[in-house]
Formats: C-alpha cells, sequence, structure tokens
C-alpha cells in the first residue's frame, strides 16, 4: 500500500489556534520578557508563527533532542544533540513543541531545564496526543489535542519528510 497524507486539521485552522495562544501567552507574561526555547526540528514552524503572535519582548535559543529513528514509534531513548546557546538562569522560559506524545522527551528535558534555575517554566506544543502518555507531563498550553494517529505537516515528520506542509495531515498506509 502507498504512504498517503489525509488533511486532519487545516492550515487555516492551525493559523487561527496559534494566533489565539499568542494572545494568551501574551497576556499571562504582561510586563515580563520571555524566553522561547525551540525544540528543533519539529518546533521550529510552531515557534517562529507563535512568536510573530506575542506581543511581550521576546528572544529565541534552540535546542535538539532526539528519541525517534525514521519510524512511527518511540524508542524510549533519549539523545541530546544540540543544547541551548544562552543560560536561562533567572528568566522566564517557555518550552515550545510540535508534539506530545508518549511525554519521554519532554519529562526528560523539562527535568533538566528545571536544573538551570529559569525564573518559571512553561510548557506550550502545538499538539497534544493524550492516550500516548507514558510519562507524566505538565503542558500549560495546547493547541489541538488529538487521538492516537500519525500527523505529519507544520514541522511533523515522517522519516523527515512531510515537515514543510502547511496542515496537519494524518499518514496512512504506513505498516
Ligand atoms: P515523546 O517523547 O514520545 O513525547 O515524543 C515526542 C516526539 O516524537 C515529538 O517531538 C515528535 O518529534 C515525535 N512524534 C510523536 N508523535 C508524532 C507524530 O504523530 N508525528 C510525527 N512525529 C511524532
Ligand atoms: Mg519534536
Amino acid at each position: 500500500m502507498s504512504v498517503t497524507v489525509k488533511e486532519f486539521i487545516s492550515s487555516e485552522e492551525v493559523a487561527k489556534r496559534i494566533a489565539e495562544l499568542g494572545a494568551a501567552i501574551s497576556k499571562d507574561y504582561e510586563g515580563k520578557e520571555l524566553h522561547m526555547i525551540c525544540v528543533l526540528k519539529g518546533g521550529a514552524f510552531f515557534m517562529t508563527e507563535l512568536a510573530k503572535k506575542i506581543t511581550v519582548p521576546v528572544s529565541l535559543d534552540f535546542m535538539n533532542l532526539s528519541s525517534y529513528g525514521n519510524g512511527t514509534e518511540s524508542q524510549g531513548r533519549i539523545k541530546f544533540v544540540k543544547d541551548l546557546d544562552e543560560p536561562i538562569e533567572g528568566k522566564d522560559v517557555i518550552v515550545v513543541e510540535d508534539i506530545i506524545d508518549s511525554g519521554r522527551t519532554l519529562h526528560y528535558l523539562l527535568k533538566v531545564l528545571e536544573g538551570r534555575m529559569p525564573k518559571s517554566l512553561k510548557l506550550c506544543t502545538l499538539l497534544d496526543k493524550p492516550d500516548r502518555r507514558v510519562e507524566e507531563v505538565k503542558v500549560d498550553y495546547v493547541g489541538f489535542e488529538i487521538p492516537d494517529k500519525f500527523v505529519v505537516g507544520y514541522g511533523l515528520d515522517y522519516a523527515q519528510h512531510y515537515r514543510n506542509l502547511d496542515y496537519i495531515g494524518v499518514l496512512e498506509g504506513v505498516e
């Protein structure tokens, strides 16, 4: 069977939801500066769009953790591929992620970041698959809660493909 992508959340719906999240975050951080940490590569598309909707002063940093090979199942191992450029001590930090699935990646990452003494630490994810959770993770801002389906687009990949779709699609025909 060949692999196809079926639209699941349209680009208009994603844009609208990101604007809402940006407004909510701007309100919550009024009078503060926000340090946004993008989890590469998946979070990059979401973070740049979200940052444009935030009205308080923002600084950005990037990190890369990898828990997936080229398949659709977490291997339960987390590899630190790229660390942050800047210290986060004393900063109001939001981690921006594409999707929380088993929760292993973020459970681990948030523990590491807590140890660096930020003033506050929150988590914002475009997508959340709560049914798949193995490790508990407190998510502060969620774009969309979705069922247990493998999705691509808007930063999310299957074997490094489909990240550049401007909508969220469900991958069909993958064993
Ligand atoms: P977790 O550690 O299981 O929560 O996995 C988090 C990472 O797995 C995400 O940041 C994604 O890179 C990847 N992932 C989980 N579910 C999907 C999916 O449906 N599509 C694409 N990538 C996914
Ligand atoms: Mg990711």
